[in-house]
């Protein structure tokens, strides 16, 4: 993963960079470092911890000059250490690169500069530093040992370079992971994401693939892998600055988790022209994959229930990561349905090309406005949810189902219907929160000593089983399983034991009586029984009320107790939810 971000112009280099690394720790936050050009020399300064860690122990702000690059980090090769941090430099330092991807042939790399360089860390984007001074010959321009550079890598990046040999320039290429231009007034900007430079400028041009974005204060220009120039005009963003706000609560998961009732209400709001042309795209085509990771995975787990139901299609949905392996009747007449919040997953945009280079059409489901998979799409639904930062997906997972609702309504022709029930249950929602925040904390205390804890539920409420154990995974760092009920018999069961907590989703729908029925069975195993539900019952040993819906729609109440279980459970372990261990926000490796 990682975030990376170049600045040249005339503000001091380290506060505009560490500025905008504040705005892309959600792509990692276990280590942190910046590099500036100043007076015939590179300084660095790099650690370990999050951004504020960092800044108070190395004090990066000091960093003179005013042109350099910055990267947060989220390690893929090497421990999580100072010196693997980024910025890496040359032997001679007068080369500083900072990289997100991944160097697939970085040891063959490795073994071939060996004799001649010394590397001090164990990454893999240490090597390129290294192969670009092997380029550097006097008079040979920094963009040109950088092309060089690059020919021979295989893998992903997103690269930006400073040196101290051409010090007001910066040098950035991509494959495969995005980097978006900057053009401000005497000032240029360079970034994973146009967010981090958003206070300054909303003018950009993206890159595309195996380009090379030369950038001094005064000029942007950008060439193709084989040297031409290509001509591309800037787009102007019509996007506001993402407001690190927690409104008065502690961690950003219960402000995003609180934020839902009117998270529903803002995905409702859906461009109607939009929403046509998404349910034309479903008509017209033969087969409907859904493709998604984590979070997303299983709000597609729902959309394809409501398909079959609302809109009597029949649908799949496969892991982004496994699309390649398994998406062989992919075709012309094949809609792959692809979810993502951040719209930057490395998975699903490569799950995404897969298909397209079989020449199916894509709609995308995203968050992100100009994200990379909403501007590879045929069409995009937006989840109109705002930022979320913390790791964990809790409104844009609500916001990805009620795009959902709407568009399989929307394809059954019977729109109103979703959109007079999600206003009805944006209101439940509300009131239910404010009932459970008293109720579920005490819960999650209480089943705090516990180290595995089973998800059970059926029909279209399974997917929230997983989704709910995924968030208890993530954030309290608790074994759990979600599961279909009626598959505890055929394994799982032995596995309870006296005192097993087991949370039931049992809401009064077509799947009440069958998981009554499988929570006796490990009831009668000695397991500790969570009911949610909108009517309780004699099994329960411990009741979580929902409001009572309309039977499909109760994946979008169910989930959101069981948020706060987990959100809770992660409080009473005295963990961070909002950055947990060994995660990021976006996942931009495959
Ligand atoms: C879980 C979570 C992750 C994401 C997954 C996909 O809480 O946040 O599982 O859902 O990494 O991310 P997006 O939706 O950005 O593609």
């Amino acid at each position: 993963m990682c975030g990376v971000i170049g600045y040249t112009g005339k503000q001091p280099a380290a506060d505009v960079l560490l500025d905008g690394l504040t705005r892309l720790e959600y792509r990692g936050y276990d280590s942190a470092g910046v590099a500036t050009v100043f007076n015939g020399d590179l300084h660095l300064k790099k650690g370990v911890g999050k951004l504020e860690e960092v800044e108070r122990d190395c004090c990066i702000s000091r960093l003179p000059g005013t042109t350099g690059i910055g990267h947060v980090r989220w390690a893929t090769h090497g421990g999580v250490t100072v010196t693997n941090a980024h910025p890496h430099l040359d032997c001679l330092k007068f080369i500083a690169i900072a990289h997100n991807g991944i160097i697939y042939n970085y040891q063959q790399l490795r073994r071939k500069l060996s004799a001649k360089h010394e590397m001090v860390s164990e990454t893999d984007t240490e090597v390129v530093a290294h192969l670009i001074e092997e380029y550097m010959l006097p008079g040979v321009p920094l963009e040109q040992a950088v092309a060089r550079a690059v020919k021979e890598i295989q893998g992903t990046y997103a690269l930006v370079v400073a040196s101290t040999v051409e010090p007001q320039t910066i040098v950035a290429t991509r494959k495969g992971s995005p980097l978006v231009v900057g053009i401000g007034k005497g000032e240029n900007f360079v970034s994973s994401d146009f967010q981090a430079f958003l206070p300054h400028t909303r003018k950009v041009l993206f890159l595309d693939d195996e380009e090379m974005a030369v950038i001094t204060p005064g000029k942007v220009n950008i060439h193709s892998a084989y040297g031409k120039k290509v001509f591309r005009g800037s787009v102007t963003l019509d996007i506001e600055l993402a407001v690190r706000e927690k409104n008065g609560f502690d961690f950003f998961m219960l402000k995003e988790i609180f934020d839902q009732p009117q998270a529903i209400i803002s995905a409702t709001k859906q461009e109607k022209e939009a929403l046509q042309k998404a349910a034309n795209l479903v008509n017209s085509s033969r087969s409907v994959v859904f493709t998604a990771c984590g979070s997303s995975r299983y709000a597609s787990l729902i959309g394809r229930y409501m398909f079959s139901k609302i809109a009597h299609r029949f649908s799949d949905v496969i892991i982004s990561s496994e699309f390649g392996y398994f998406g062989d009747a992919v075709d012309e007449q094949t809609l792959v349905i692809a979810l993502s919040q951040s719209g930057e997953t490395a998975d699903v945009i490569q799950g995404i090309k897969e298909a397209q280079s079989r020449g199916a059409k894509v709609l995308s489901i995203v968050n992100t406005i100009g994200s990379t998979l909403a501007r590879m799409s045929d069409c995009t639904l937006y989840l109109n949810c705002g930022a979320e930062f913390a790791v964990a997906a809790t409104k844009s997972f609500l916001s990805e189902l009620v795009v959902l609702y709407l568009l399989s309504f929307s394809v059954a022709g019977r729109l109103e219907e979703a959109e007079t029930e999600l206003v009805k249950i944006s209101a439940l929602l509300d009131e239910n929160l404010r009932l459970n925040n008293d109720a579920v904390p005490k819960a999650a205390n209480m089943l705090s000593k516990y180290d595995k804890f089973y998800y059970i539920a059926r029909g279209i409420n399974f997917a929230v089983a997983g989704e709910a154990s995924l968030k208890l995974k993530e954030v309290a760092y608790v074994h759990s399983e979600g599961m279909s009920a009626g598959e505890l018999k055929h394994g799982t069961l032995a596995l309870v034991e006296n005192g097993t907590p087991v949370i039931a989703i049992a809401p009064c729908d077509g799947t009440r009586d069958d998981i009554l029925s499988n929570v006796s069975e490990v009831k009668a195993r000695g397991a500790y029984i969570i009911g949610v539900s909108d009517k309780p019952d004699k099994l329960f040993d411990m009741y979580i009320e929902i409001p009572r819906v309309n039977e499909y729609f109760y994946p979008l109440v169910s989930i959101v107790p069981l948020q706060l279980f987990a959100f809770h459970s992660a409080i009473a372990r005295s963990l961070d939810p909002d950055r947990p261990r060994n995660l990021a926000k976006s996942v931009t490796v495959t």
